[in-house]
């Protein structure tokens, strides 16, 4: 298997969001966000963690971006968390909170690394929030007055700027089900969050584009894709179950982004939730803002057929009805995920045959492993030999997906290192760096290096 090479010029990155790593929760004028709150409520987060301090990379970004450079990487995709830029969400500009992503931007630059730049992962002021956060339209515009922002003073070195991280999980996960911040469990309250973020992302881009002077940067959105399989494929209830997780999930997003329109079919499963009022005269033209790259978060796949009928109070999944899960195979990751890179090609192709016209890259492929660190040669080693041969067969199988004609450009590992997995708090390692949390202390794991032979050479090793 080994021995594939990658195209010239493919990129090989890393991945990281603010929340996730930084710490500093209340330094140098950021705000509160959700996850703030939400994770300093009983009962959310696994252990009672949060971000609070996290793997502290607010007070290491050299170090940190010393590590990032030792690994060959060509890219870094992070986050900029909105409460340092605006801590109100509203109003008035944190010079320090601009001043700390320039000194991240300019250490990748000057390190020959190119920043990849999210404006949204998650981590919504709270003051936003406390005025009906992602249900109210004031919320995007909010969004594109901070993209704006943060456009005119790095709009010079960004090389991609990512509107939105998996408005999925901002939308059912934070408004539906409850198992994120904000922790709201309601099915029109996650469908206007639906439409609100997406409307954030068009307006985000319109800004953007105004102020963004480098010449080569690009436009991107992220979002999780389902790759969804009928139990049966000859059975029409269960390919129905698959139309409906992809309604939801695929297309509620990627359909309004890159084509202008909500899908018939996601109206029609939803109007006992909502009458889509919510989505204005003009609304989808805003959204359908050109963009340049297609960004797919990729973990595991899933199996759907016909269900009883269920409630679905506090649903990530509004509308659908009759739809039950079906148990993947094994083996799983620590999240009990189940590993297919099979999956991810055939979820490239479809995506490309869906939109052929987008190049697409992989912004976030990873596994959580319980790694431990085990002394050796004087040294520290993690063999994470499990984490080694998931990337491998993905990487492979993206491999594959090139050269049955995907434009896929670039591949980015989730994690760069260990960190504050949302609700699983620190529980989940998902690093190809392990972190050791009493210590801050960093050690490349197995995958790392692996990791650093596949980028420094374009070819895929054993
Ligand atoms: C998706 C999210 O973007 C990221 O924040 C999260 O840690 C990983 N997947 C793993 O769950």
């Amino acid at each position: 298997m080994s021995g594939l090479e990658f195209p010239a010029g493919f990129t090989f990155g890393a991945a990281t969001a603010a929340y996730q790593i930084e710490g500093a929760a209340t330094e140098d004028g950021r705000g509160p966000s959700i996850w703030d709150t939400f994770s300093q409520t009983p009962g959310k987060v696994e252990n009672g963690d949060t971000g609070d301090v996290a793997i502290d990379f607010y007070h290491r970004v050299e170090e940190d971006l010393d590590l990032i450079k030792s690994l060959g990487l060509s890219a870094y995709r992070l986050s900029i968390a909105w409460p340092r830029i605006i801590p109100a969400g509203l109003g008035e500009v944190n010079e320090a909170g601009l001043a700390f992503y320039e000194k991240v931007v300019d250490g990748l630059l000057v390190r020959g690394i190119e920043p990849v730049v999210t404006l949204y992962h998650w981590d919504l002021p709270q003051p936003l929030e406390d005025r009906g956060g992602w249900t109210v339209r004031e919320t995007s515009y909010a969004f594109a007055e901070y993209a704006r922002v943060v456009g005119e003073r790095l709009g010079d070195r960004v090389a991609v700027w990512t509107t939105l991280n998996e408005p999925w999980c901002s939308a059912y996960l934070g408004y539906g089900s409850g198992d994120h911040a904000p922790g709201r469990r309601s099915e029109a309250a996650s469908l206007q969050a639906v439409h609100h973020l997406n409307l954030a992302h068009g307006l985000a881009l319109i800004e953007l584009r105004k102020v963004v002077t480098r010449p080569d940067a690009r436009y991107s959105v992220t979002n999780n894709l389902a790759m969804a399989y009928a139990a049966d494929p000859a059975n029409p209830e269960d390919v129905d179950a698959k139309r409906q997780i992809e309604a939801l999930q695929n297309r509620a997003f990627t359909d309004p982004q890159l084509r202008g329109f909500y899908p018939q079919d996601l109206l029609t499963d939803t109007k006992h939730i909502t009458d889509w009022s919510f989505v204005h005269d003009g609304d989808l033209e805003l959204i359908n803002q050109p963009i340049d790259i297609v960004g797919i978060n990729y973990y595991c796949t899933g199996t759907v057929r016909r269900g009883p009928e269920h409630s679905t109070e506090g649903t990530a999944y509004p509308g659908a009805t009759r739809v039950e899960s079906v148990e993947q195979p094994g083996p799983h990751t620590d999240m009990g995920w189940n590993i297919a890179p099979q999956g991810l090609y055939d979820l490239l192709v479809a995506t490309h045959e869906a939109y052929p016209e987008y190049e697409i890259m992989v912004t976030e492929n990873g596994a959580a492993y319980g790694d431990q660190p085990v002394e050796e040669d004087g040294g520290k080693r993690v063999h994470d030999t499990e984490r080694v041969d998931f990337l491998l067969r993905h990487f492979v199988a993206a491999h594959r997906a090139i050269e049955a004609g995907v434009p896929l450009t670039g591949y980015f590992v989730w994690s760069l290192m260990d960190n504050f997995e949302w609700a699983f708090g620190y529980t989940k390692r998902f690093g190809i760096v392990y972190v050791d949390y009493e210590t801050q202390e960093r050690t490349k794991k197995d995958s790392a290096l692996w990791y650093t032979k596949l980028a420094e050479t374009g070819v895929i090793p054993e």
